[in-house]
């Protein structure tokens, strides 16, 4: 790999094809590279050098995803949308949750290591870039007040809040146990705003690269017992929308390559 072209090249990395799909179509000079069994889509967008990435589903698919972008095309930051249940209150399905940083509620290796501890790092919650954090909690500001009547009336009044989320190979979808999750990782003193899948093994693999790592998730359900009749209507009809047009805003609003 050539380290030049890691400092220039923008990983988007969607966890479904439905939120990739606008954004490969702006994309300029698309060419497509496979490794791994996965397509990746390398181009330019607003001027910036990109790399379209889907993550698939759970932990250990979209770590193998973060590390053939870093690894294999020279990712310099990672920027991950998708979608996420809500946990906190006032977290609303059609919200969009920045994380600040991210934590596997499924981990636990104890007594060897406290629950929720990543054992040999010390740690339980892995931190994003907060510059890149910053940009993206500006653009997704910008695109919900420019588009919440324009993709449904219903979403009028959605917030963009930042704070930690939840990884966790399971999806939430039941009002106790989206309510037990919650009071563990509480009484660990960790808040969650969201639950999903993914973007706690995508914030490791980029710490241990080095890597500038940001996410954003809409809410699409509240991880309660209705969350997978929500699920499937609100990526194709809103999440996706939501996914290109804070893109979309991201980029233009990125410095200049390196
Ligand atoms: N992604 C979106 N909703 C989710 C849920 N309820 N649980 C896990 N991942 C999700």
């Amino acid at each position: 790999m050539n380290p030049a072209s890691r400092r220039s090249l923008t990983a988007i990395l969607s966890a479904l094809p439905a939120e990739q799909h606008g954004l490969l179509e702006q994309l300029q000079g698309a060419r497509k590279q496979t490794v791994a069994g996965r397509d990746f889509w390398l181009g330019d967008l607003h001027g910036q050098h990109v790399a379209l990435g889907l993550s698939r589903i759970g932990k250990v698919s979209a770590t193998l995803t973060a590390a053939v972008l870093i690894g294999h095309l020279g990712a310099s930051r990672i920027v991950f949308t998708g979608v996420a249940g809500g946990l906190a209150p006032g977290v609303k399905v059609g919200d969009v949750v920045v994380a600040h940083d991210f934590i596997q509620h499924d981990l636990d290796a104890s007594p060897l290591f406290p629950r929720y501890e990543v054992p040999l790092y010390g740690r339980s919650r892995f931190p994003c870039d907060p510059t890149l954090t910053a940009l993206l909690t500006q653009a997704a500001g910008r695109a919900l007040a420019g588009s919440n009547q324009v993709v449904s009336p219903l979403l009028a009044g959605a917030q963009v809040h930042c704070g930690l989320i939840a990884s966790g190979d399971r999806f939430v979808s039941s009002a106790n146990e989206s309510k037990h999750l919650q009071a563990a990782l509480q009484d660990a003193g960790h808040t969650a705003l969201a639950v999903e899948m993914e973007g706690a093994a995508v914030a490791q693999v980029c710490a241990d690269y080095g890597v500038a790592f940001a996410a954003m998730r809409t809410i699409s359900d509240r991880a309660d017992d209705t969350a997978h009749i929500d699920f499937p209507t609100f990526v194709a009809e809103v999440a996706s929308r939501y996914a290109q047009r804070i893109m979309d805003e991201l980029v233009r609003s990125l410095p200049e390559p390196a």
